[in-house]
């Protein structure tokens, strides 16, 4: 696939950045994959997953949102980077700031989440605590389209673990985070090719 005829996509990330990585690492190591990361945007000026994503060669910005008075504002210096850089599709990775339904909508049906859940199951946060104490067998990962309504947009993909006994929160987020970085490599390339297709 050409560079052209790739989806430019942005990732936004908060902290570490690992399912940003996995993201960069597919669209870098794949000539046929169908999108391209080419900016890498934090509210955290310190985050760090911009040094990885500048490591590996993609261009990286901070939007900090304690600069600016309030969430909408945030978001409008967000989208003008956005729109700036001619992005087409965007995925939030581990970004930890809720948005608005200004943004929301601005970009519906080309922004994509990453939630640590089987959803619809277990929306919102402490989501490996939740599950525990629920006493489920299953629990995992879902990628899916950003909606004004908490992490109910549309599931695109899920990835399912067992939970062991003897789980605690942190063994349990272990196991679903190694599947979330096969899951959104996979799930963002299904988002791109509908794009592309015309259906979202
Ligand atoms: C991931 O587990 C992701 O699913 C979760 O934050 C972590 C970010 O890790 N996202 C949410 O909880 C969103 N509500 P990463 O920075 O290493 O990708």
């Amino acid at each position: 696939m050409s560079g052209a005829e790739k989806v430019r996509t942005a990732v936004l990330i908060s902290g570490r950045g690992s399912n940003m990585a996995s993201l960069i690492a597919a669209a870098q190591g794949d000539p046929a994959y169908p999108a391209a990361i080419t900016l890498v945007v934090s509210n955290r000026p310190g985050a760090g997953g911009l040094a990885r994503a500048a490591e590996a060669g993609v261009a990286t910005d901070a939007v900090d949102h304690k600069a600016f008075p309030d969430r909408e504002t945030f978001e409008r210096a967000l989208d003008a980077r956005l729109r700036a850089a001619e992005i087409e599709l965007v995925a939030l990775a581990g970004f930890m700031r809720v948005l608005t339904p200004w943004f929301v909508t601005r970009w519906e049906g080309r922004l994509l989440n990453i939630h640590p859940s089987l959803l619809p199951a277990f929306r919102g946060v402490d989501t490996h605590a939740r599950a525990l104490a629920a006493g489920v067998a299953e629990h995992g990962c879902s990628v899916h389209y950003v909606t004004p309504e908490l992490d109910a947009g549309p599931v695109i993909d899920r990835e399912t673990v067992p939970v062991l006994p003897g789980d605690d929160a942190a063994t349990l987020a272990e196991r679903v985070l190694a599947r979330e970085h096969v899951l959104y490599p996979r799930a963002l390339a299904e988002a791109a090719r509908r794009l592309r297709g015309g259906q979202s």
